[in-house]
């Protein structure tokens, strides 16, 4: 049974001026609730009140009307705090402090043991790809460098509410998808995951569930597969060279459907791109004094969770992918396809599941790279 991390009911916040006067009203009746696991999204223009929900979550504000539970519980309980990593939208470090001082302090403030904290923080600072950095005061690292620092110092409590406040906002191509993988992998392993971000890319790759604000109201929300899903539209991805077969498709499927069907290649994302010429950067051993890559999750993130991390993701990382080489076709119109072909789905059965085990292990080897 799923188990209900965050409730918000009928909250409001109005910021007062110094005579009691209402100055902007940054939440209005907003209701929502958040499961264990689940990615949600808090999306928003600027001053719609993302930020001030997110601080009425951690009970850093109070909500002028309407309530907050987190874990069952007021925010304020000192136990709920525990539970929770927080990512603000500025990172604020001191500044002549170096990552391995900065993570020290946060982590003995939850006072986490003098021996574990050594590793956690080593574990964090590889994992943010500033193992290189770890001697230099913060105030001289770049956004991003900083970005990453405020990202461990969220975790270091390895905690079971995470809420990330623009948590790609200064980072790079490669470090917002490290971030992805590893909000994903967290989600996997139970955790739940709040976060607000402007870049509607990253969200939609990683979010299961999203709340839209306009002025403090909530103007959409729901199931992101359902909201973005239109269900009148279909697209077919398959590999061929062979020019006569398309010419056949697309006049059959325009003596169908009429004229109005596009017959494109599919383009692998900037993103893809990006990574492959900086991955191809690395294997020529250029150096950087930036941010280096490990590609590493922190061991303790993932600690007594290696056979239920095994058994959870192995079978929803393998539809991942299956989904991630052919995104377009989607699931009913692949389905149609099957119901009226089925002895094209006997033919090719075998071969699937040839594919799928081949799939397996590769996702296997990079699983257990990953651990
Ligand atoms: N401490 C404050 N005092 C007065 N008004 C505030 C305060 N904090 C936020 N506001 C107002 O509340 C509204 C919502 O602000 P909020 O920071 O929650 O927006 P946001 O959705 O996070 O925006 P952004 O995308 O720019 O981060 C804005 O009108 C803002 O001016
Ligand atoms: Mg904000």
């Amino acid at each position: 049974m799923s188990e209900t991390v965050v409730e918000v009911s009928n909250l409001n916040k109005v910021f007062k001026d110094f005579w009691g006067r209402p100055k902007a009203k940054a939440v209005n009746g907003l209701n929502f609730e958040i499961q264990k696991g689940q990615v949600f999204g808090l999306l928003g223009p600027n001053g719609s009140g993302k930020s001030t929900t997110i601080k009425m979550l951690l009970g850093l504000l109070f909500p002028s009307v309407g309530q907050v539970k987190i874990f069952g519980e007021k925010p304020t309980n000192l136990d709920v705090k525990k539970r929770i990593g927080y990512l603000p939208e500025e990172t604020t470090l001191y500044r002549y402090l170096n990552p391995e001082e900065i993570l020290d302090f946060y982590a003995s403030l939850f006072k986490i043991p003098k021996a574990d904290r050594k590793k956690r923080v080593d574990q964090l600072i590889e994992m943010v790809g500033l193992d290189h950095a770890r001697k230099r005061p913060v105030g001289e690292f770049s956004k991003g460098m900083a970005r990453r620092i405020g990202l461990a110092q969220a975790l270091i409590n390895d905690p079971d509410l995470i809420i990330l406040d623009e948590p790609t906002s200064g980072l790079d191509p490669v470090g917002c998808r490290e971030v992805k993988d590893l909000i994903r992998l967290l989600a996997k392993r139970g955790k739940t995951v709040i976060l607000s971000s402007h870049l509607l890319a990253d969200v939609e790759d990683i979010v299961d569930n999203v709340v839209v604000m306009y002025g403090g109201h909530v103007r959409s929300s729901g199931r992101l597969e359902s909201l973005l899903q239109e269900d009148d539209k279909h697209t077919l991805t398959f590999e061929t060279k062979d020019e006569e077969l398309l010419a056949k498709i697309s006049k059959f499927v325009s003596e169908e459907l009429g004229d109005d069907v596009g017959l494109k290649h599919p383009k692998r994302s900037l993103e893809d791109m990006f990574l492959q010429v900086i991955s191809e950067a690395k294997s020529d051993s250029i150096t950087t004094s930036g941010a280096d890559y490990s590609g590493k999750v922190a061991a303790y993130l993932q600690e007594e969770s290696d056979d239920v991390l095994e058994k959870l993701t192995q079978v929803e990382v393998i539809e991942e992918k299956v989904e991630e080489k052919a995104p377009e076709i989607k699931e009913d119109v692949f389905e149609e396809v099957m119901q009226e072909e089925p002895q094209v789905e006997e033919e090719t059965e075998a071969v699937s599941e040839a594919k799928q085990e081949e799939q397996k292990e590769e996702i296997n080897d990079k699983l257990s790279n990953l651990l």
